[in-house]
């Protein structure tokens, strides 16, 4: 098994779903985890439950980026790998698309990664290099009716891993993303019942689809997502930056 002992690790959204199998995952790896969500009472629980440090922090919000990470480095002395996970969904037709909600998935999917880098960039630098690992989606790789905003928000999260793969390479920070296809967490409850509203099917419907769908026959489990996550992390993968991991059942070849 991939270990990440001695690595400090921060993932955003971490409370629930991809983010909790994926603070699991570092913990038993070996790394120390810090769980950063909206709600701190649920970054605990869950910090408890693995041994690691909870705290709120709203990936919307620079100030409480900046104390975030603050804290973390303070209480770990330093931070080695940045999981960019937290994101929200939204779907609707071109014609009800509104400002407040384009912006909402901006400020969290693009906004929250792109200044949580930032945010962690210097202490990596100062310390010797660093891993950070973006959560995409298989929705970045094409666009999809009626999702127009969120998966424009996923083909940036590409585009920015790229580029800052790029620009941090001489400071041995390596930047990849994670391509998910359709994952069975709390986020699917909410995308299934916004296409039993626009495809008119009932609730329950879509996510059956999807799931027998996948070439490995199954939606994958936050578990799936978490291990090629500690994978990317790691010396194991020291090679690697700048790419984007499909991790789909086979969803999307690329
Ligand atoms: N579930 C899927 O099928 C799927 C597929 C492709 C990509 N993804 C991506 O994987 C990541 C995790 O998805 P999930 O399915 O576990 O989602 P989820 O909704 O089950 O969990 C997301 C977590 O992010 C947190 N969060 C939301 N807004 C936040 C903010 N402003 N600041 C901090 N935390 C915030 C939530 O509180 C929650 O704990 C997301 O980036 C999502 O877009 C998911």
């Amino acid at each position: 098994m991939t270990r990440l002992d001695d690595k400090r690790v921060l993932i955003t959204g971490a409370a629930r779903g991809i983010g909790a199998a994926t603070a699991r995952a570092f913990a038993a790896a070996g790394a120390e985890v810090a769980v950063a969500d909206l709600s701190e009472a649920e970054a605990q629980t869950l910090a408890r439950e693995i041994g690691g440090l909870g705290l709120a922090m709203d990936v919307t919000d620079l100030d409480a980026i900046r104390a975030g990470v603050a804290q973390v480095e303070a209480e770990f002395g330093g931070i080695d790998v940045l999981v960019n996970n937290a994101g929200i969904f939204n779907m609707a037709p071109i014609e009800e698309i509104t400002p407040e909600d384009y912006r909402r998935q901006y400020d969290v999917n693009v906004g929250g990664t792109l200044f949580t880098c930032q945010a962690v960039v210097p202490g990596m630098k100062a310390r010797g290099g660093g891993a950070i690992i973006n959560f995409a989606s298989q929705a970045g790789r094409r666009g999809e009716p009626n999702i127009a905003v969120y998966c424009s928000t996923k083909a940036a999260v590409i585009s920015i891993t790229q580029s800052l793969a790029l620009e941090l390479a001489p400071d041995n920070i390596r930047v990849n993303a994670i391509a998910p296809g359709v994952v069975d967490t709390p986020m699917w409850e909410v995308v299934d019942g916004l296409f039993a509203k626009y495809e008119n099917r009932e609730v329950g419907e879509k996510k059956r689809l999807v799931g027998e769908a996948v070439p490995l026959g199954h939606m994958g489990r936050p578990e799936e997502i978490a291990d090629p996550c500690v994978f990317l992390a790691s010396d194991a993968a020291r090679y690697i930056t700048a790419q984007c991991l499909n991790v789909d059942g086979g969803n999307w070849m690329s």
